[in-house]
């Protein structure tokens, strides 16, 4: 290159860099006029050997060079980025005229399917549906159920108490059953009195039938002259509606719970099916206790009332043949797309 005119200089500066397809090309061609052995500099070294009246004309038509080749390299390099964002908007370009990918409609869970089923039911045979608090305060949960401190029944309901500071005076907790909503409701309401009180229930319990949180639907009927045979058969409407059959017999076995007396757990056996002949536990019922209905402030003497807890997961697993109740918590889709309506 040292025998090249100005003029050839810029324009093999123009070539070079023009060939030169990316910046690591670009730097390269520079380098071999700008860098430090490069051509420019190389020339511009050489000055001191010319004459003395001669070496500042030849130094500014070199630096005039030096700068046009710069502005030669800023160029080419403005080019190259242009060229780089210009493929990289082409590639991560978007088809804005291509379908959408949609958006798959959700299905109802599968307790939340049961429980709507549940309310249907009672509702049509004039029961009213309650909701109450899952944080609960010990009195409706125990004490006003004829479950005073100490009581031994406490221990089954093992469950998680709430350290609500000032608020923990009142004995917070999440609730063990539906059954504090017997007393809450009976309290707002005159008799006769026919609700059920669907929702989540909490113990410190976990295996394949049992869950930390689990779901019941306590049912509460309180009213003058009626007896238990009213009980029996509403519970066995609801049960043969809700498994859309008749051959299921129910059996009212003898138990104990502190909030009802007499007490009694409902087995119901289907005739026929992969369950067939066995007696399956399906809730806890009774009388409601004197000590209870004068809880709610009605006089036991005057009024009884029927009550019955069932645990929702229980019923569903059976009406859709599930054996694990791990299934309905673990969110796997491939389980509640079954659910789908
Ligand atoms: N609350 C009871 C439990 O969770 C179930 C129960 C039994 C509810 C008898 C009732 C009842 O209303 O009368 O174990």
């Amino acid at each position: 290159m040292n025998a090249l005119e100005p003029d050839q200089l810029i324009a093999e500066a123009k070539r070079q860099t023009g060939a030169a397809a990316d910046a690591a090309a670009l730097a390269d061609a520079k380098a071999r006029f700008l860098g430090r052995d490069g051509e420019i500099t190389r020339r511009l070294k050489s000055l001191s050997k010319l004459p003395a009246d001669q070496r500042s004309a030849a130094g500014q038509a070199l630096n005039s060079v030096k700068r046009a080749i710069e502005d030669v390299v800023r160029n080419r390099e403005h080019e190259i980025e242009a060229a780089q964002l210009d493929a990289r908007l082409a590639e991560e370009a978007i088809d804005v005229t291509l379908p959408g990918r949609g958006l798959a409609a959700g299905g109802l869970h599968p307790i939340t399917l049961t429980l709507e089923r549940i309310e249907r039911i009672f509702r049509s045979i004039g029961f009213d549906v309650a909701d109450g608090p899952e944080i609960e305060e010990d009195f409706f949960n125990f004490t006003a159920l004829n479950t005073p401190e100490n009581h031994p029944a406490r221990s089954m309901h093992d469950t998680f108490y709430v350290d609500a500071g000032d608020e923990g005076r009142r004995g917070l907790l999440l609730r063990t059953h539906t059954s504090p909503m017997q007393i809450r409701y009976a309290r707002m309401h005159e008799p006769p009195i026919r609700v059920i009180a669907p929702g989540k229930t909490y113990r410190v319990d976990s295996d394949a039938t049992h869950s930390p949180m689990f779901h019941q639907v306590e049912g509460l009927w309180v009213e003058e002259g009626i007896s238990l045979t009213d009980l029996k058969s509403v519970y066995a409407d609801f049960i043969h509606r809700f498994f859309e059959r008749e051959d299921i017999d129910l059996r009212f076995r003898p138990s104990y719970f502190p909030f009802t007396e007499p007490s009694a757990e409902i087995d119901m056996r289907f005739a026929d099916g992969p369950l067939a002949g066995r007696w399956l536990e399906v809730s806890g019922s009774g009388q409601v206790h004197p000590n209870v209905i004068r809880n709610i402030g009605l006089d036991p003497e005057r009024y009884v009332g029927f009550a019955f807890g069932s645990g929702v997961e229980r019923l569903a697993m059976l009406r859709y043949g599930i054996g694990d109740l791990r299934l309905f918590f673990d969110n796997d889709l491939r389980f509640l797309r079954q659910f789908e309506r």
